[in-house]
């Protein structure tokens, strides 16, 4: 089976970058999102991304618009209903993708394939919440999607050899380099990553360093591409912290425990990039740390 006909759902960060590889490799793709607004604000950012790349030389005008002709938005979910592989890119919320997967499976052609990019979530109880528990698997891209050359293939006990085929066929032919692993919380990135990103919250929360002396630390000194504030500010701090709590839950070791800190800036709106402020204030150019993790209360 060659995929032709893409679904994804959900038109956040993820989704949005899914989309947009899918349509630029040249399938034919759909993007569901509920939200009028999210979907517009996804289809905007592939919009821009493109026109970036047009800038820089990396693609030409005519591929920009041959790519978004192929790609269409829908806030119906029905709109995926002649698609070979659904992708489902929705927030970490088991409950929300059961549902989700349930419906799908009422609506796909009985051949299609189910994709997950939840990153913590278990497949398997996703795939439980179908009838083609063989045609499930995990599909997890990296941020930014467009750049990021990985994906992470992610079998069941119960997915069948020629599903994992056909996908790792897909992630080739999307022009990411796929990388096989198990069900298992975390698969082989975020369980290594998150461990790592959640002690430089520890070690900024214990006052080992500032924010951007730890960020210096890992970029210039072990030639990370981005410190781990950055890092977080881009993935979302809301997002990470999700992702640690099911870690968390799943592995009961305090190396997945999101710190307090944490906790209090996604209740705060300090989400990162994404509502302007995270770690750092992006009010300003460069953006500056955020001012409220500056201000430690005075020593008596
Ligand atoms: N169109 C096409 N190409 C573009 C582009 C555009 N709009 N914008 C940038 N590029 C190209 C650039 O031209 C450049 O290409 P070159 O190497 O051929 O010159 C390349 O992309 C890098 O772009 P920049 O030079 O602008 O940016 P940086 O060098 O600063 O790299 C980055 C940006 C790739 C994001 C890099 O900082 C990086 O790798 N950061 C780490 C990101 C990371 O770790 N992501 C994973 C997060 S974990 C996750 O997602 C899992 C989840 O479950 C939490």
């Amino acid at each position: 089976m060659k995929i032709q006909r893409v679904g994804v759902i959900g038109c956040g960060l993820m989704g949005s970058g899914i989309a947009q590889v899918a349509a630029q490799a040249g399938l034919r793709t759909v993007v569901v999102e509920a939200s009028a607004a999210a979907l517009q604000a996804g289809l905007q950012r592939v919009d821009k991304f493109l026109s970036g790349g047009v800038a820089k030389g990396k693609l030409t005008a005519e591929q920009k618009q041959a790519t978004l002709s192929r790609l269409t938005g829908s806030a119906e979910l029905e709109a995926i209903k002649d698609c070979d592989l659904v992708i489902e890119a929705v927030v970490e919320d088991l409950r929300l993708k059961l549902d989700l997967f349930a419906r799908l499976d009422r609506l796909a052609p009985p051949t299609a394939i189910f994709a997950s990019n939840t990153s913590s979530l278990s497949i398997t109880e996703l795939a439980a919440a179908t009838g083609r528990p063989a045609r499930v698997l995990g599909l997890h891209f990296f941020n930014p999607v467009p750049l990021m050359r990985l994906v992470e293939v992610a079998s069941t006990i119960q997915t069948s050899p020629e599903v994992e085929t056909t996908v790792l066929e897909f992630a080739r032919t999307v022009g990411k380099t796929p990388i096989r692993t198990r069900d298992k919380t975390g698969f082989i990135v975020n369980r290594l990553l998150v461990p790592y990103i959640l002690d430089a919250i520890r070690a900024l929360e214990e006052g080992v360093g500032s924010i951007v002396d730890i960020d210096h630390g890992m970029t210039l000194g072990c030639g990370y591409p981005m410190g781990p504030f950055t890092l977080l500010d881009l993935v979302g701090i809301d997002t990470t912290y999700f992702i640690a709590n099911i870690m968390f839950e799943e592995f009961r070791e305090r190396r997945f425990a999101p710190p307090p800190l944490m906790k209090r800036m996604v209740l705060a709106g300090f989400h990162g990039r994404k509502t302007g402020k995270g770690f750092y204030d992006y009010g300003t150019e460069p953006p500056r740390p955020n001012d409220f993790l500056a201000t430690a209360p005075a020593d008596h």
